[in-house]
């Protein structure tokens, strides 16, 4: 069994934690934020309780998925994994700094991967002595749920890692594809115009938000609809994501992001994770948009 360590507790650092205990992996999360670690922690005995509550699990069998995770605040504790898997906040430079400072702890053989919805893994991989071990691993949200999974090597990538890393992400029950080093993969890029056209034909006014949503959900056959679902990725993850696409892209014009989303960014209006988004999810509160 692979020992992994997580880089960031958020929505999907700890999700990704919680797939590789599920599969009997000791895992370490690291966090540069001690409240971070503490809520998943939390969070994770929370969803365990209902799991146990429906008998997916025993309690003791719960108890010890728990037990796989080891919660760390100190960056040391990576030096005995086999596999870092990074998902903290969508920016190249500050990726770029994390795999350089965790490549000085881990051992030689240690692979390292990024969990990036958007961002070029030959620009992260960039950063390390040894940019043959580097991949991306791309989890969708929320990781215990989610069965995709996209594996993409980078041009430094050695030879046979995706491979590798495909075998374990099936080993832990998920379906992996391999995809090349382009600006959103495959899903990502996909799903820009789903998120952009919704917006278009709200601040056109053809309908209104929960409109949209319903007719994408009740009559598209979408497990959600483009503002919910943006309202739960978070439009700080979501907007970055878009702009860093748009960029990627040379700014083609099909990949533009929305003032109206750039607004909600920059008021902190970051959707579920924030009380308000798109809808407002305050306590009381209908869900309407605002
Ligand atoms: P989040 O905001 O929920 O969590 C990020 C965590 O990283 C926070 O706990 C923060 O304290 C921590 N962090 C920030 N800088 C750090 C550093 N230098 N060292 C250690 N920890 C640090 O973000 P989320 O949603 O989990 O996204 C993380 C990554 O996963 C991003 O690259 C995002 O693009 C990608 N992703 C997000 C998805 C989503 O739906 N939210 C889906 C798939 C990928």
């Amino acid at each position: 069994m692979k020992k992994v360590g997580i880089i960031g507790g958020g929505a999907m650092g700890s999700g990704i934690a919680q797939v590789f205990a599920q599969s009997g992996h000791a895992v370490v999360l690291y966090d540069t934020n001690q409240d971070a670690l503490d809520r998943s922690k939390q969070n994770l005995a929370k969803t365990f309780e209902k799991l146990v509550a429906k008998e997916k699990y025993t309690a003791e069998k719960a108890q010890e998925i728990q037990n796989n995770i080891e919660y760390a605040a100190d960056l040391n504790a990576f030096a005995s994994c086999d596999l870092i898997i990074e998902a903290i906040i969508e920016n190249l430079e500050i990726k770029k700094t994390v795999f350089k400072n965790v490549e000085d702890i881990v051992s030689e053989n240690c692979i390292l991967a990024s969990n990036t919805s958007s961002l070029s893994i030959a620009s992260i991989a960039s950063a390390c002595a040894k940019p043959e071990r580097v991949i991306g691993i791309h989890f969708f949200n929320p990781a215990p749920l989610m069965a995709l999974v996209e594996i993409i090597p980078a041009v430094q990538t050695r030879e046979g890692l995706a491979e590798e890393i495909k075998a374990l992400i099936q080993s832990v029950g998920k379906l992996p594809v391999i995809t090349k080093d382009t600006p959103g993969f495959i899903v990502n890029r996909v799903a820009r115009p789903f998120y952009s056209e919704a917006i278009r034909l709200l601040e056109e006014g053809v309908a209104d938000a929960e409109t949209i949503d319903y007719a994408m959900t009740s009559v598209g056959g979408f497990r959600m609809g483009p503002f919910e679902l943006m309202d739960f990725i978070g439009h700080d993850v979501n907007y970055r994501v878009t702009e860093s696409i748009f960029e990627s892209f040379f700014y083609d014009p099909r990949f533009k992001p929305s003032f109206s989303q750039k607004r909600l960014f920059e008021a902190g209006f970051y959707g579920r994770k924030s009380g308000r988004g798109f809808y407002n999810y305050a306590e009381g509160a209908e869900k309407k948009a605002p």
